[in-house]
């Protein structure tokens, strides 16, 4: 930066390019058009200004041709945008399936983000280049914003659910990273960077300091002392539904339906339990509203989902709890 006060933040994620190209599409048509209207009032104002005191101004009907013009094009124009915009608005909502995951949790006024291995930082984000990243992210607070103007991704951080985005970087280097939604005194020094490294570098970096366990290992830890493996035992004998297997299932409730066991959906049986009970069990568990930090939650989910078999696509069919119906015996 320093010295340079550049107009386009750099490029540095797979999708920054088609994101600029669309934005120049719309600036350049915004310009034409901004021409052609003043460049035609100029124009016309001077063309067919009023010549005398007596002169009566001549209306003109029909026209149909360039009534039809005049819609046709701009339809046309629009059109492209949204399917253009609609197309990127896809794929940027969409992470790909090997997507590498990390947590992000806003709150007034810092980011905290996790690392599946257990590192944890501030206001920072290391990620190796070239891999895809997809942030699964809350708020404690209020509504923030993650913006990374580089990667062209900004995504709001929403307190009580869990808003996702995702990103390739395709440069090292250290990009700034922004909250783009007020929220509050220091809502502007709510900043940091994001650290894009080599592969080698990443990798060293990860290993450096581990001081905790990782995210899955601290959830089983958490798992332990809020007693939930008394009631969720592994082998469905509990009073509650094994939830080995449970993550990324769909899971049949009572009085009919079914809901994809997804984060969002833990996070909820975790603090509204009764929001929705897996068929065959009782509304019998507690909400652990205050006992549990976002950040535990996350590890909780974590954990979870290491009981699930790795390849969440094309999982094998567990034969001693079927999915949905592990109460059934
Ligand atoms: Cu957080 Cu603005």
């Amino acid at each position: 930066m320093g010295s340079k006060l550049p107009i386009f933040p750099e490029q540095a994620s797979t999708i920054a390019p088609d994101v600029d190209h669309l934005a120049l599409f719309l600036l350049i048509v915004a310009a034409f058009f901004t021409v052609l209207i003043f460049g035609s009032i100029f124009y016309f104002a001077i063309r067919y200004r009023r010549r005398s005191e007596r002169e009566l101004p001549h209306v003109p009907h029909g026209g149909m041709a360039l009534e039809v013009l005049w819609s046709v094009i701009p339809f046309g124009l629009t059109m492209v945008m949204f399917s253009w915009g609609a197309k990127l608005y896809y794929e940027e909502s969409r992470p790909p399936d090997n997507a590498m995951p990390i947590y992000v949790v806003g709150k007034q006024w810092m980011w905290k983000i996790e690392h599946l291995e257990g590192q944890r930082e501030i206001n920072e984000l290391h990620v190796p280049m070239g891999r895809s990243v997809k942030l699964t992210m809350t708020s404690e607070d209020v509504i923030h914003s993650f913006f990374v103007p580089a990667f062209r991704t900004k995504e709001d951080v929403v307190p009580g659910r869990y808003s996702t985005t995702w990103f390739t970087p395709t440069k090292p280097g250290k990009y700034h990273l922004f909250c783009a939604e007020y929220c509050g005194t220091n809502h502007s020094r709510m900043t940091g960077w994001i650290y894009v490294m080599e592969p080698r570098d990443y990798e060293n970096w990860l290993s450096g300091g581990t001081a905790g366990g990782s995210l899955a290992e601290n959830g089983q830890k958490l798992f332990q002392d809020l007693a939930c493996a008394n009631c969720h035992k592994a082998d469905g004998s509990g009073r509650c539904p094994s939830l080995v297997g449970v993550f990324g299932s769909t899971v049949r409730l009572a009085g009919g339906g079914t809901v994809k066991a997804d984060e969002g959906y833990i996070r909820e049986s975790i603090l509204q339990p009764q929001a929705k009970i897996v068929s065959g069990y009782g509304p019998i568990m507690p909400t652990f509203q205050g006992l549990v930090t976002e950040e535990g939650i996350l590890q909780l989910i974590e954990y979870v989902k290491s009981l699930s078999p790795k390849p969440a696509l094309n999982a094998p069919v567990l034969t001693n709890t079927p999915p949905g119906l592990p109460g059934q015996r």
